[in-house]
């Protein structure tokens, strides 16, 4: 909600996070439900991890020299002296709950689907909120090209339902730990050559996190990196199969990708195949953008970062459900909780409020939504928020009716009405519907 009264302005909501109310709820809640249902019908279960993790579970396999582990996490330490911080992204908490769960114990792969809150301490800006949401789907257990096609199609399928327009798919591989550690060297040697025609961040990347070099959008760097070597040049046999496997499985699912060699993802974690989903969109100034609605890649190393003795190959993705919600062409979905009431309840005097909570139960268990007004007392009052609400029925309840056990429906448009026993007024309701 946007309004605020001045003398609250001492206790705003922090900065980056914002009351979610009533439809804005059911907008968030809608797109959830409905992601869930596509994934439901794909063979992924939920599953819900903890908001709050070990600070140590971020830094091992996101990374430590990532923009989300050294400048966006918010961190606390318990009174216990524990570091934890607010979950940035959903992949390691997954893998960590399989690992800590023995999930590999179970038939693989294992198919999961999440949404909810995520917290980056970034500056807030358009489409970039302190807390988002995601809705992510992993598939831990499998190195087969299939699963890395399963996600990116689904992903395309949850976007299309939801009505985005203009979506491309950015896919690259980076290759697995083998044949990355020749592309890294080369890409280092490359900017070193180079280092005096590129940025000052650009030239800290340079020792910390060589990869994100290709991430850098400075015009003089951007210049630098079209002379740079590319991770596909680098890949080994089987890594070279895999990409050629998963581009024929999007080729013939009628997938827009584009191969973009200077993709690497802000997360260090991926392995093999790294992808970012991006749709056209126009700024508040008109001005065309392109807008990343969700990303993700394979990790088949990140178990083993996690300290597992085994390797867990697994693939997956996150779509920013906040940025999706907001863009125009965005069909909402109702969430199947979201009931439309067709009658409003009238209640007058003490004694039928004291009875009215038995007819919206016996409502309730016949699945009649009611709208009613806990403060208003006179008819007139309740029968014109009534017709506000554009609802076809009232029932008023009064004093009388309540001794009778009687409740008047009152037809809105024609203004006729019945009075009609309480016990045969669902029996009622259902056949006027
Ligand atoms: P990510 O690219 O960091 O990937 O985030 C996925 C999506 O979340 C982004 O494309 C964007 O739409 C949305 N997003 C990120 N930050 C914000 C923000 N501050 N405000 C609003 N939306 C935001 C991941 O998080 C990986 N865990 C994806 C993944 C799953 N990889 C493998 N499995």
């Amino acid at each position: 909600m946007k309004t605020r009264s001045a003398k609250n302005d001492d206790l705003r909501s922090p900065k980056g996070m914002r009351d979610l109310v009533s439809e804005e709820v059911f907008l968030f809640q809608g797109f959830l439900e409905k992601a869930a249902e596509a994934a439901i019908y794909y063979g992924f279960k939920p599953i819900e991890t903890p908001v709050l993790e070990q600070e140590e579970l971020f830094t091992r396999s996101v990374g430590e020299d990532t923009d989300i582990v050294s400048k966006e996490m918010f961190s606390l330490k318990t009174r216990g002296g524990d570091r934890l911080v607010l979950r940035p992204e959903g992949t390691a908490g997954v893998m960590r709950a399989y690992l800590e769960q023995g999930m590999s114990a179970l038939p693989q792969p294992l198919m999961f689907y999440y949404g909810g809150p995520f917290f980056r301490h970034e500056n807030p800006q358009r489409g970039r909120w302190r807390q988002f949401y995601q809705f992510g789907l992993e598939i831990l257990g499998t190195r087969k090209s299939i699963a890395d096609a399963t996600i990116i199609n689904l992903a395309k399928i949850i976007l299309e339902e939801a009505g985005i327009k203009n979506l491309t798919f950015r896919i690259n591989s980076l290759g697995d730990a083998d044949c990355r550690g020749a592309f890294r060297r080369d890409l280092i040697n490359y900017y070193r050559k180079n280092v005096r025609h590129i940025c000052v961040d650009c030239r800290e990347r340079l020792k910390t996190n060589p990869l994100r070099l290709l991430d850098c959008k400075q015009p003089g760097c951007i210049a630098i990196k079209a002379e740079a070597p590319e991770s596909i040049g680098y890949l080994c046999a089987s890594c070279k199969t895999h990409f050629k496997e998963v581009l024929e499985y999007l080729d013939s699912l009628g997938v827009n990708y584009e191969v973009d060699n200077t993709l690497v993802r802000g997360l260090d974690y991926y392995t093999r195949t790294v992808f970012e989903i991006f749709t056209e969109s126009h700024t508040d100034d008109g001005e065309l953008t392109s807008l990343a609605l969700g990303g993700g890649g394979r990790y088949d190393n990140l178990a083993k970062t996690l300290n597992s003795k085994k390797e867990v190959p697994a693939v997956g993705m996150s779509l920013g459900v906040d940025r999706i919600i907001n863009l125009p062409e965005y069909i909402r979905h109702a969430p199947r909780l979201l009931k439309k009431p067709r009658v409003f309840f009238i209640q007058l005097s003490f004694d039928a409020k004291l009875k009215s909570f038995e007819v919206i139960e016996a409502l309730r268990h016949a699945k009649i939504p009611i709208q009613q007004s806990l403060s208003k007392d006179s008819i007139g009052a309740q029968l014109a928020l009534a017709e506000k609400n554009g609802v076809p029925y009232t029932i008023i309840l009064g004093q009388k009716e309540a001794m009778e056990n009687t409740v008047i429906v009152r037809n809105m448009d024609t203004r006729s009405q019945d009075t009609i026993k309480i016990d045969k007024l669902t029996e009622y309701l259902k056949k006027i519907k």
